[in-house]
């Protein structure tokens, strides 16, 4: 399978510097994170996401960590050169949509959460951080097929799969603690 790189957009240059990702454990994939995206991390808008459940107990903060992380893995396992970079700020940006979907909102429904949540987390994302088109790609087709239009690169079909296995996982750990019979 081939993947288009996004080279050029309109508002600026973007190359994709892509290398082979070698993190053996959770802590080099964690320091991986922190070297690319530490000032991401504790910025006030990601944090605020700390506030927002997602899937079981998970909030939408870890979610994200676990996200990026479960992405690095899959492409290590792959042995995929990737743009480490793009790819864990796409990763920990993905569902920058800031409101809780649990809770009902005659104002603003969420019953479609699934399918618009990630334009929301892009607007959220781009007016706080400078986003290349890597990691616009990423937060915007991280819900494929949701999103109808596939995804351009590697790091999104990456972010992509990785999301769906966390969100698994974290529905699973929830309901586990919870005593819920599976
Ligand atoms: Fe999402
Ligand atoms: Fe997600």
């Amino acid at each position: 399978m081939s993947f288009k790189v996004p080279v050029k957009e309109k508002n600026g240059t973007m190359k994709a510097n892509r290398k082979r990702v070698i993190c053996q454990d959770h802590e080099s994939r964690h320091a991986l994170i922190m070297a690319n995206a530490g000032s991401l991390l504790t910025s006030a808008v990601l944090l605020a996401e700390k506030a927002f459940p997602h899937h079981g107990a998970v909030n939408c903060y870890d979610h994200s960590i676990f996200v990026a992380e479960k992405s690095l893995l899959l492409a290590q396992k792959l042995r995929l050169k990737i743009d480490a970079r793009s790819l864990i700020r796409g990763a920990l940006l993905h569902d920058l949509y800031l409101y809780d979907w649990h809770i009902p909102d005659p104002e603003h429904p969420h019953r479609l959460h699934g399918f618009f949540h990630p334009a929301r987390a892009l607007r959220n994302a781009a007016q706080h951080f400078e986003l290349n088109a890597l990691e616009k790609d990423i937060i915007r087709k991280h819900m494929f097929p949701l999103t109808i239009i596939p995804p351009v690169c590697r790091e999104s079909w990456l972010v992509c799969v990785a999301d769906t296995i966390c969100a698994v996982q974290e529905w699973a750990r929830s309901a586990h603690v919870r005593g819920v019979p599976r």
